[in-house]
């Protein structure tokens, strides 16, 4: 379906016309109640909306296109297992990872609630074992650490978790993330470690990702050149969907942890995927996040789309990207252990929805999928917020913001924490409200330094609070953030659960492989840029 033909995204584009008149200002003295009407709690999340430039006319217009497109339905097809993953020919059911025992989710006629629950049992128990130090390594001695090795899904919501719930980590057991190929990554992560206390935990959905492998495999010299060949079953375990090629890469299967191929890599951290992080907080806080997740999805299923949180994000930034051509949006988490937030946000929502060719094959005929980026404040003021304040494009921005401090323990975290809340609230209020030349005037007489320190203002944000950042928050946030991104699909006509983008690269970089590495002379048939880049290499590295 061609969203654009419908009614109300007609009448978005009316609106969109006078987006200039949108003015924060006047939309909240003309509304004493903006405030209370767009500030949304769900489960332990509060989600003030008030400050975006919508009026309420906007906003019924874009409930009005989520009911043309059918959104309700779609969030049902998916949650009831229908292949929605069209492409793939796959069901999209990451919200099944979450289901509590005796709820039945289908998938080709079964059940797939109860695999779910026996694959977290067992990961429960593994988990115990690593931790309680009954599973031990070929010398005998307990693990010490855990190295996640993957990329993409298999490696960005594993150590955002472990960063964001560091508060709950066990005490013995540390958690290192091996992603990149560059073997930087792998060596920092090993140099300073023993192997008789290490424990790598290869994962990968497909098993045939090459970074994954090359590190798996560089990993599994590191050990073997001190422990033997036979500590690699002792020390190597893996997550999954691809038992063949665990065992050929010499894992035994025994010691695999599975999950389906139903779970798109951007959204498998509550799978088997999560195994790192559940070694490192335990099972029990891992359940809680889950119940994070499903209040979430429970919010999402059965709330009407003007009081529903994610439905609403979602249709903010299809307002903001495709009817006011805003290209990007800004992830501010006010929380230092949410740092690595917005690198999960990329992938969850650039490799979701960057994509111009709709799920009918047609090509798009306007603007999807915007560029997320972000940093923890209160770094960003002091480097890209001069932008956002000043710059000459609009760029909405998402603050996250807790009521409590992380480490409350510590000595002066209150003191730490009222000063990065009161910098974050500051923020999206310069941002919305600005300082106009005439308040500048009434301490500044040059006339160049007033227009220097205007501040337009009348940028848009939305503000994200909970009391504290628990298992069961962080769930709740990625399950909202999902649910967005879900939404903006639907409303762009996209497949979200697919990513033809990044095969191309995949393939080139097979052909270039060989290139690099001929003893000979290479028959170079690139075009003329990456044959020159490929002779400059091989020239560098003497070859
Ligand atoms: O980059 C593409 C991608 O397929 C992601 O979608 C995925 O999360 C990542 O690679 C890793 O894939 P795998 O878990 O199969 O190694």
């Amino acid at each position: 379906m061609d969203p654009s033909l419908t009614k109300s995204w007609r009448a978005l584009q009316d609106h969109a016309a006078s987006f200039d008149d949108l003015d924060l200002r006047g939309l909240f003295d003309d509304d004493p109640g903006r405030v209370d009407r767009m500030t949304l709690t769900v489960a332990d999340l509060t989600v003030d909306l008030s400050k975006h430039r919508v009026s309420p006319a906007v906003l019924d217009d874009l409930i009005a296109l989520a009911n043309e497109v059918g959104l309700a339905d779609r969030f049902a097809a998916m949650i009831d297992g229908e292949r929605i993953n069209s492409t793939e020919d796959r069901a999209v059911l990451h919200t099944a990872l979450r289901a509590p025992v005796g709820v039945e989710v289908l998938e080709d006629g079964e059940n797939v609630v109860p695999a779910v629950h026996e694959m977290l049992g067992r990961m429960g128990a593994f988990a115990d074992r690593v931790r309680s130090g009954d599973w031990v390594g070929a010398t005998g001695a307990p693990i010490e650490t855990v190295i996640n090795i993957g990329i993409g899904g298999s490696d960005l919501g594993p150590v955002m978790a472990y960063e964001a719930l560091a508060a709950f980590r066990h005490e013995r057991i540390r958690c290192r993330f091996v992603s990149n190929v560059d073997g930087s990554d792998l060596i920092a992560a090993v140099r300073d470690l023993d192997p008789a206390t290490t424990l790598f935990v290869i994962s990968s959905k497909t098993f045939t990702t090459q970074e994954t492998l090359t590190n798996a495999q560089s990993a599994q010299a590191w050990l073997t050149a001190s422990l033997g060949a036979d500590a690699v079953a002792k020390h190597f375990v893996a997550v999954s969907t691809n038992a063949t090629e665990v065992a050929a890469f010499g894992i035994d299967t025994d010691n695999m942890f599975g999950f389906w191929d139903w779970v798109g890599g951007r959204y498998s951290m509550d799978s088997a995927i999560g195994l790192s992080l559940m070694i490192a907080i335990g099972p029990d806080a891992f359940a809680e996040m889950l119940t994070g997740f499903r209040a979430i999805d429970e919010h999402m299923a059965a709330t009407p789309i003007a009081e529903n949180a994610p439905a609403l994000l979602g249709l903010i930034e299809v307002w903001y990207r495709t009817f006011c051509d805003l290209p990007s949006r800004a992830v501010l988490p006010y929380s230092q252990a949410l740092h690595r937030f917005p690198a999960y946000l990329q992938q969850l929502d650039m490799e979701s929805n960057g994509k111009r060719i709709r799920i009918d094959g047609e090509p798009v005929t306007y603007e999807t999928g915007p560029v997320i980026w972000g940093e923890p404040g209160t770094n960003g003021q002091h480097s890209f917020h001069q932008l956002l304040h000043q710059g000459s494009t609009v760029i909405p921005a998402d603050f996250i913001v807790f009521g409590a401090p992380e480490n409350a323990e510590f000595e002066g975290a209150d003191a730490h924490h009222d000063l990065l809340v009161a910098n974050c609230f500051a923020q999206s209020q310069a941002l919305a409200f600005g300082r106009t030349a005439e308040e500048v005037a009434e301490t500044e007489t040059d006339p160049l330094l007033v227009s220097h320190r205007t501040f337009p203002g009348n940028r848009p944000s939305t503000t994200i609070m909970a009391p504290a950042l628990t298992p069961s928050v962080l769930g709740q946030l990625v399950a909202l953030y999902e649910h967005q991104v879900f939404t903006q699909g639907v409303v762009w006509g996209l497949n979200s659960f697919d990513q033809w983008g990044v095969e191309l690269g995949k393939v080139l970089a097979s052909a270039i492989i060989g290139k690099l590495r001929d003893d000979g002379t290479p028959d170079l048939r690139h075009d003329a840029s990456t044959n020159a880049l490929i002779q400059r290499y091989r020239s560098m590295r003497g070859r």
